[in-house]
């Protein structure tokens, strides 16, 4: 007979800023069948999901319905759940990474990242949209590729040649907010000291991962990790960082202890009539081996989940997925 496990897992939270699509569907499909599975199994199972909530596009969509985010994100929120419902799809939480727990465990990590050295503070060049008075993401920036000069390609990448290049190679760039003509402005910014968790990434993925993503990983890990940019600059949707004023965690940084944050509220949701701090029995480190994280993902978001997590979650002594 095989032992007793107890399992926490998740699905990808869906970002807050439009409905379900497909996608998010097969995936808790997928993810609710596989639970049910390990509870048929005598297993211990949880199933905890919650919306996405920070970032510039959640910040401008507001803007544009002439609704504060939190509106936005509530009126989403509900909106998913019972999408969700309709699908049978049964979590024991559903949360929101805007929400006191998850600010709580944000902070708490990059408190313990800074303590033992992981963060790194320093001045980068941006581009600025000085009408819209807002540093401009890749995305809200288009012009001509410098390759192949296709008019109206976004800052990152060209969809016409599949060129990748940064914003201030456009030809003729123009803000997607303003019109306006990007002007470049420096700012201080926070940064995860990634490259520093290469070996420890190096085993750890070395291990349970199928070819096509070992490939993936291999491709990453020949050009190198870089330091990986935490914060954001005002206006910003999202969780101020405790000592910075007028700078925010990105979005990226505080959606995956989103997991974390709703399971934490189920431990409160069921603290008087189950067993108490279960939070800790799969979060303290000793719970390594007796406890375990499965993340349910689609493949954009492996980057996310092979590098970045597991770095973090390394770096602040939790234990691994
Ligand atoms: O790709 C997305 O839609 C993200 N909202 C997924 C976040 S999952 C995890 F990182 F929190
Ligand atoms: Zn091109």
């Amino acid at each position: 007979m095989s032992t007793l496990r107890r399992i926490l897992v998740t699905s990808a939270l869906p970002y807050a800023n439009g409905p379900l699509h497909f996608g998010h569907v097969i995936e808790a499909v997928q993810t609710d069948v596989w639970v049910r599975f390990q509870r048929l199994r005598g297993h211990e199972a949880y199933y905890c999901c919650a919306d996405d909530t920070h970032g510039t596009p959640i910040m401008l969509k507001a803007e544009q319905e002439g609704v504060t985010p939190e509106q936005l994100i509530a009126r989403i929120q509900a909106e998913h759940e019972r999408d969700y419902a309709g699908f049978l799809i049964r979590f024991d939480r559903f949360h929101s990474t805007h929400s006191p727990e998850n600010k709580a465990l944000v902070e708490g990590f990059y408190a313990k990242l800074k303590a033992a050295g992981h963060i790194a503070v320093r001045t980068i060049a941006q581009a600025y949209d000085a009408e819209k008075g807002m540093f401009l993401p890749d995305r809200f920036i288009k012009g001509e590729c410098p390759r192949c000069g296709t008019a109206e390609q976004y800052g990152d990448a060209c969809e016409s040649c599949g060129a990748t290049y940064s914003p201030a190679d456009l030809k003729n760039p123009r803000s997607v907010l303003s019109g306006a003509t990007p002007v470049t402005r420096e700012s201080e910014h926070h940064f995860f000291k990634l490259g520093a968790f290469t070996g420890f990434l190096r085993d750890w993925t070395a291990r349970g991962v199928d070819d096509s993503v070992r490939a993936k990983l291999a491709e990453w890990f020949s050009v190198g990790l870089k330091d990986w940019d935490i914060s954001r600059d005002a206006p910003y949707f999202g969780f101020e960082i405790p000592g910075a004023p007028g700078k925010y965690f990105y979005v990226w940084l505080d959606a995956p202890m989103g997991y974390m944050a709703s399971f934490k509220a189920l431990c409160a949701d069921r603290a008087r009539s189950a067993v108490p701090q279960r939070f800790d029995h799969f979060w303290a480190a000793p719970a390594q081996g007796k406890t375990q994280h499965n993340h349910t993902i689609g493949k954009d978001i492996t980057n996310i989940h092979t590098m970045l997590l597991p770095a973090v979650l390394n770096g602040a002594g939790y234990p691994l997925p």
